[in-house]
């Protein structure tokens, strides 16, 4: 499938599956804005797709804050004109128990997970409906599935994402000709695990990462390519990517 002038936004791209799906996007020719808090590992990730000949945009951005999800959108369109793919993956999963009233960590699970993915449709969807064409991604999870102890906010965070995946499939589809698919990986090698700062949960984390053959940020991001690439008469809502060893 050609992907010529195909523009894609994606969110959390300064790492893990995002860095993984931009990468696997640009090299398929889809010009690819990166959306992150980190700047210089943006910058990076911009000079590596370039010097593998695809071309790519660093948009650093909050998905907290609406009027940088704005900003970012914006300065996508106005370079590139369009933009054809949202990938809402930014995200957060500091582990712990309700009992400990971690506070401050359930707000910025709820504010990145739940109202980044709010913030970046708001910022991306107008540019699709207009154009009467578009793909969104949203980064839901295994634990959008089920709930883990331990889990609990993080759990409630991605049960809300595959809730308003199919909410927006349902009113944006076909309205709009706007796809969207919800993805729920089991566990993916990424950088998700440093945010744990409860002890007891990191190192069960550990010992899972030790004793089991983790996804890598590749297979989730050839699986969004293989929903992309699907006929536009079909829209793969949900895809469900386990390890093959992951047995909880
Ligand atoms: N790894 C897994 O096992 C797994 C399984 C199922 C689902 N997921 C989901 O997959 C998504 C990606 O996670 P990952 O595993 O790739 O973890 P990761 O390597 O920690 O990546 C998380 C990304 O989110 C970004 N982010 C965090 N706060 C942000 C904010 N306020 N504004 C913009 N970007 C922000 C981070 O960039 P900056 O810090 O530069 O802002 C980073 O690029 C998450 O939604 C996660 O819940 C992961």
């Amino acid at each position: 499938m050609s992907h010529h002038n195909t523009v894609a936004f994606i969110t959390g791209a300064s790492s893990g599956i995002g860095a993984a799906t931009a990468r696997t996007l640009a090299a398929q020719g889809i010009i690819v804005g990166l959306a992150a808090r980190r700047a210089e590992r943006l910058e990076a990730l911009v000079s590596q797709i370039q010097s593998d000949g695809g071309q790519a945009i660093a948009l650093q951005t909050d998905v907290t804050d609406p009027a940088s999800c704005q900003h970012a959108a914006q300065t996508l369109v106005k370079a590139h004109g369009r933009i054809d793919v949202l990938v809402n993956n930014a995200g957060l999963m500091p582990l712990s128990n309700i009992d400990q009233f971690k506070t401050d960590e359930w707000k910025r699970m709820i504010d990145v997970n739940v109202m980044g993915v709010l913030n970046a449709s708001a910022a991306v969807l107008p540019h699709m409906i207009r154009q009467h064409s578009g793909h969104v991604f949203n980064l839901s999870s295994i634990a959008g599935r089920k709930v883990f102890a331990g889990l609990s906010v993080y759990c409630a965070s991605k049960f809300a994402v595959a809730a308003l995946s199919e909410g927006m499939r349902l009113e944006l589809a076909p309205k709009h000709n706007i796809r969207v698919t919800c993805i729920q990986p089991g566990a993916v090698k990424s950088e998700l695990y440093e945010q744990i700062s409860d002890a007891n949960y990191r190192k069960q984390m550990d010992d899972l990462a030790a004793s089991t053959t983790y996804l890598e940020g590749e297979d989730i991001a050839s699986s969004i390519l293989f929903a992309l690439n699907a006929p536009a008469r079909m829209d793969v809502s949900e895809m469900f990517i386990m390890p093959t060893e992951q047995g909880w």
